[in-house]
């Protein structure tokens, strides 16, 4: 028989850029999957600071919004006792792996991938090296800790491929050193479009404040944001091809409910698309409810949350330094005994 006790559980690892208050895409694309990975496998969630600075940040504002997100990843339900929840920054060896994984990819491989064109034409005054070397430390923070599962939104997918592919690379031109990752994306949810422009991804950048709903949102501001959602004249709640705002609605529905686009399709028979919005806000309403209860009982335990965030980066970096002493050994650096 086997014996439980003995099978090794999956890694799983995944962070979010502290950039703001995460959106309900970053919740239903990423931190939903998170905390529902987090009950039966080996987790390491945190908070990709280092990746933050690719866009110019206002320090005080940075510091802040760390803490607040790292107050939210405990209100969504990760455990810091039993999963490792940290900060990429206080761990160096994120920056080190990033600096050797950078040798190991290809100009013309970094250069096709598409955020960081998107990124480019959006932040013309400040195409920087970092956002050029976005992915390679993205791929050294996955595979410092070997994990074997990276849920991720669809966005992501593509350094993803990235990450696998310098991993296999480094493996074959050494001996197996690192899991080459797969990606987690959720069927609903992979990517949650703008209530007002429901063909592009909703994101935190977004300077039409209708246009996504931000984890901290009052009731009655999401309830106002999907009654004005864009949607089409047909009237009918169905998923199908052109009907972008009424498919988005649905998948976000379908992730707060768990109902099928079927059952979906079914219960507003014959109802309109303003029934349809209500029971949508509703469900997002009651599915944010718990985290912000949780919240604001946390944010203001300081001396908490630190205390996590210190023993979060110390189990962090037990693991990241066994990786990375393997890597430095097979690569050729003269190691000294410390
Ligand atoms: P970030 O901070 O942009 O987003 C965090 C997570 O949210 C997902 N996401 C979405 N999912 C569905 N619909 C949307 N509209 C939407 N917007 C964002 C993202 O796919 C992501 O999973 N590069 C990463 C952070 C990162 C990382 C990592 C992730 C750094 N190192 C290692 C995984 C593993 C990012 O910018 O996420």
């Amino acid at each position: 028989m086997e014996n439980n006790a003995t099978v090794k559980k999956d890694r799983v690892l995944s962070l979010i850029q502290p950039t703001s208050v995460p959106t309900l895409g970053n919740y239903l694309g990423a931190l939903k999957n998170w905390k529902e990975m987090s009950e039966d496998n080996d987790c390491l969630f945190g908070l990709a600071d280092l990746h933050a600075i690719t866009v110019r940040q206002e320090p005080a504002k940075l510091r802040k919004l760390s803490y607040e997100m790292y107050a939210l990843l405990l209100s969504i339900g990760l455990d810091p006792d039993k999963n490792i929840i940290f900060t990429q920054s206080h761990v160096p060896e994120h920056s080190q792996l990033g600096w050797i994984l950078n040798c190991y990819t290809q100009f013309g491989e970094a250069s096709r991938m598409t955020q960081f064109k998107d990124k480019s034409a959006k932040h013309a005054d400040n195409v920087n090296v970092g956002l050029f070397a976005y992915p390679t430390l993205m791929a050294a923070d996955i595979l410092l800790y070997q994990a074997d599962y990276v849920p991720v939104g669809i966005d992501q997918k593509q350094h993803l491929e990235l990450t696998r592919d310098i991993a296999e690379r480094f493996n074959g031109a050494y001996s197996p050193t690192f899991t080459v990752p797969k990606p987690y994306i959720g069927k609903a949810g992979a990517k949650v479009m703008s209530l007002q422009d429901p063909t592009k991804k909703m994101s935190k950048s977004d300077p039409n404040p209708k246009a996504s709903v931000s984890l901290l949102d009052k009731p009655e501001d999401i309830m106002k944001k999907f009654k004005s959602a864009v949607t089409d004249s047909e009237a009918k709640v169905r998923y199908a091809e052109g009907k972008d705002g009424i498919n988005n609605l649905m998948s976000i529905y379908s992730c707060c409910t768990g109902l099928s686009y079927e059952e979906i399709e079914r219960d507003f028979d014959g109802k309109g698309y303003g029934d349809f919005k209500t029971a949508v806000a509703e469900s997002v309403i009651e599915e944010l409810r718990p985290i912000q209860d949780k919240y604001s009982q946390l944010i203001n335990d300081k001396a908490y949350l630190e205390q996590c965030a210190a023993d979060g980066a110390e189990k962090a970096r037990r693991i990241a330094r066994k990786t990375l002493d393997k890597v430095m050994r097979k690569v050729g650096f003269w190691q000294i005994k410390k």
